[in-house]
C-alpha cells in the first residue's frame, strides 16, 4: 500500500522526483538479492569454522531492507532528489546485515575472510572497534558491493554489514532505545549517557578477559592479523 505514495500524482514536484513504482520494486529486489548473497556467504563461513575449528564464530545474524519511509527521510535529510538514481548513487545501507559474533577475534576473522572473497568488493570500512565513537559505540562497519546477476548482466549492489560482538550489540540496543526516547529530561539523558559510556568501558574489559580465556582454550584466532 505504502508504495502507492511513491507515485506522486500532484504537479508540485519536478518530473525527476517521480518514482516509477515498478522500477523501485525492481531495485529493492536487487538489494534483497545482494543481501541474500552476502548472508549466504556468511553462513557458509560459519559452517566451515564449525567443521574445521569446532567453533561457531557467528552467534546470529539480522537482515533488513531499509523501509520506504527511511529511504525518503534520508534522501530528504541529505538534500537529494527522490529518484532511484539518487538512491543507487548515495545510499549504501538500503540492504543491511548485522553479524553478531561471540568474540572480538571472530569479528575480524569473519570480516577478513569475507572481504578477501574475489567476487565481492569492499567499498568502505569504518572500524569503530579500534576507534570507538565518543559515546562508546563499537562495531565494525563494512560496505560491500556484490554482483547480482539479472538478465541484463551483473549489477554491483552495496550491502552494509555491521559486525559486532554480543556485548557490543547488547550495549548498542540500549543506547539506541535511549536515543529515541523523546520524553526524557536533559539532566536524566546526560546521566544515562555517562552511565552508558562507563558500561561500554566495562563491557570492553569483560570482553578482553573472556577473549583471553577463549584463546587459551582454543588456540590462536583464525584469519586475524592482530
Ligand atoms: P547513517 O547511515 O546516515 O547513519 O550515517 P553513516 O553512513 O555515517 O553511518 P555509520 O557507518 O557511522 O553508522 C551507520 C549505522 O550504524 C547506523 O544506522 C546505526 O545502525 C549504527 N550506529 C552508528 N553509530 C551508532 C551509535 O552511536 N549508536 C548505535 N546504537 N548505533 C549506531
Ligand atoms: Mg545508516
Amino acid at each position: 500500500m505504502r508504495l502507492n505514495q511513491l507515485v506522486d500524482k500532484g504537479t508540485d514536484n519536478p518530473p525527476n522526483q517521480l518514482f516509477e513504482v515498478a522500477d523501485f520494486i525492481n531495485q529493492m529486489q536487487v538489494y534483497e538479492g545482494a543481501m541474500y548473497e552476502i548472508s549466504t556467504k556468511l553462513e557458509i563461513l560459519d559452517t566451515e569454522f564449525q567443521v574445521m575449528f569446532e567453533h561457531d564464530p557467528i552467534h546470529h545474524m539480522e537482515r533488513r531492507l531499509k523501509s520506504v519511509d527511511s529511504i525518503m527521510e534520508k534522501l530528504e535529510r541529505r538534500g537529494l532528489p527522490k529518484t532511484i538514481e539518487a538512491i543507487r548513487n548515495n545510499l549504501f545501507d538500503v540492504a543491511g546485515i548485522r553479524v553478531i559474533c561471540n568474540y572480538r577475534d571472530d569479528v575480524y576473522s569473519v570480516s577478513n575472510y569475507l572481504s578477501a572473497q574475489s567476487d565481492i568488493q569492499v567499498l568502505r570500512v569504518k572500524d569503530y572497534i579500534r576507534n570507538p565513537k565518543q559515546n562508546g559505540y563499537r562495531s565494525l562497519h563494512v560496505i560491500y558491493a556484490v554482483p547480482v546477476f539479472l538478465s541484463t548482466g551483473a549489477h554491483y549492489t552495496p550491502v552494509e554489514v555491521q559486525f559486532r560482538t554480543i556485548a557490543m550489540d547488547y550495549w548498542a540496543s540500549l543506547e539506541h532505545a535511549l536515543r529515541y526516547k523523546s520524553d526524557i529530561d536533559d539532566d536524566k539523558l546526560t546521566e544515562h549517557e555517562q552511565t552508558l559510556l562507563d558500561c561500554a568501558r566495562s563491557l570492553q574489559n569483560v570482553e578482553t578477559q573472556m577473549q583471553s580465556i577463549h584463546r587459551d582454550i582454543n588456540g590462536a584466532p583464525q584469519g586475524v592479523d592482530a
